[in-house]
């Protein structure tokens, strides 16, 4: 790999930065990079104390009481609990864990925001470079802004944001970035056809670079879609038409091999069964869907929903709201929870709410893994109705 002498200068020290510079300039070798980048902001992700556990509570500590400190900007991903509030109930144990989890990072310099929406707030022009480790992230800076940045181990951002350097390899790469394959949608789609979409979207392109027209969708469909595409293929980037801004020069640079036909109709939800609570904000809500989800209740009201809504949103958007909003909003069984989500969290099954109903596909595939509790796929609108 190729070192500038500032490279050659960090590798020789011997501190917590120069240790986390050896360890990049390792993994970059054994990925191929030829170089290495800069990058202008990390992402941090693993930050829950139920998917990290012990191991990664002691890999932080260790790491903030060796003197490591961050030197690029730091967003981190949701944690366990919410720092405040009752609607995310965890034991007093998982709460020290995860206090101390928080600790460490904002020790080391991180900015606390607890969200996998960093992007709501950050610009992350076209062409920048970042280390991102939140699948959904990357895939929606990759996607809609043309950013630049990788899928990363939790661990590796780490040491990204440490030494501020992340190797050339994949997705770092210009021609890595063109597309192979061009999948078309026909027909009007909601915001949980768009995460099945995204699904299948995943599966049928494998590792190749889709260049995907899709003209029917909200803008919380399009969330919905990078997420669960994020999820199910190793990918996280796709080319959509008239949303990335160089959609025009990757179409003339790709070689697209073969085409893929989706139409709305062959994109079937199965029927919601019995659920227990309804969830909206995998990936966090932002504002836009926070407010379509007031408008819903608000049209009829405000009645008192029969099950739960709970929408978890970063501390950003729930700034936006009034505290007079948000409390009647849970006279009407909705709840804002921010710094978390349920599927980072144990507090579903704290709550006894074993069933789920959500538009996300990304949590109808990781709340029955990571926590155990069941979920399916619904459109909001749908479901609140039932709820009123
Ligand atoms: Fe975010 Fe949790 Fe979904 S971290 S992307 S809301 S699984």
């Amino acid at each position: 790999m190729y070192l500038t002498r500032e490279d050659e200068a960090a590798l020789s020290r011997d501190d917590p930065y120069g240790r986390a510079f050896a360890t990049i300039v390792k993994v970059g070798e054994s990925l191929g990079a030829s170089r290495l980048l800069d990058v202008e902001t990390v992402h941090v992700s693993g930050v829950s104390y139920q998917t990290i556990g012990d191991a990664g509570v002691e890999f932080l500590r260790d790491l903030a009481r060796s003197g490591a400190r961050f030197k690029t900007f730091a967003t981190v991903n949701p944690m366990g609990m919410e720092l405040d509030g009752d609607d995310t109930p965890v034991d007093e144990s998982f709460k020290t864990k995860q206090i101390e989890i928080m600790r460490s990072l904002i020790d080391m310099g991180a900015s606390a925001w607890f969200t996998c929406a960093p992007y709501d707030v950050l610009r992350t022009p076209p062409g920048t470079i970042h280390a991102w480790g939140e699948s959904n992230a990357i895939a929606y800076i990759n996607s809609v802004r043309d950013a630049i940045s990788e899928k990363l181990p939790g661990p590796f951002t780490i040491l990204s944001a440490i030494t501020g350097k992340v190797p050339a390899f994949g997705l770092y790469i210009p021609e890595n970035r063109l597309p192979k394959v061009i999948i078309k949608v026909n027909g009007k789609v909601s915001q949980a056809k768009a995460g099945v979409i995204g699904k299948m979207i995943g599966e049928f392109a494998g590792d190749r670079i889709p260049y995907v027209i899709i003209n029917n969708m909200p803008e919380r469909g399009l969330k919905a879609l990078l997420s669960s595409f994020a999820t199910y293929s190793p990918n996280p980037f796709m080319i959509i038409e008239g949303i990335n801004p160089n959609w025009r020069s990757y179409k003339d640079k790709g070689d697209m091999e073969e085409s893929f036909t989706i139409n709305e109709n062959d994109v079937k939800l199965a029927p919601t069964p019995e659920y227990d609570a309804l969830f909206i904000g995998c990936p966090h809500a932002d504002l836009e869907e926070v407010m379509h989800v007031i408008k819903l209740i608000e049209e009829k009201g405000f009645p008192h929903l029969s099950k739960p809504l709970l929408i978890s949103t970063s501390r950003f958007v729930k700034s936006y709201l009034s505290p007079s909003l948000i409390s009647r909003l849970k006279g009407s069984n909705v709840h804002i929870i921010t710094d978390t989500c349920p599927i980072v969290s144990p507090f579903l099954r704290n709550r006894g709410l074993l069933n789920v109903a959500t538009p996300s596909s990304k949590s109808v595939y990781y709340m029955p893994r990571l926590v155990n509790v069941r979920a399916m796929p619904c459109d909001v609108e749908d479901c609140i109705g039932e709820l009123m």
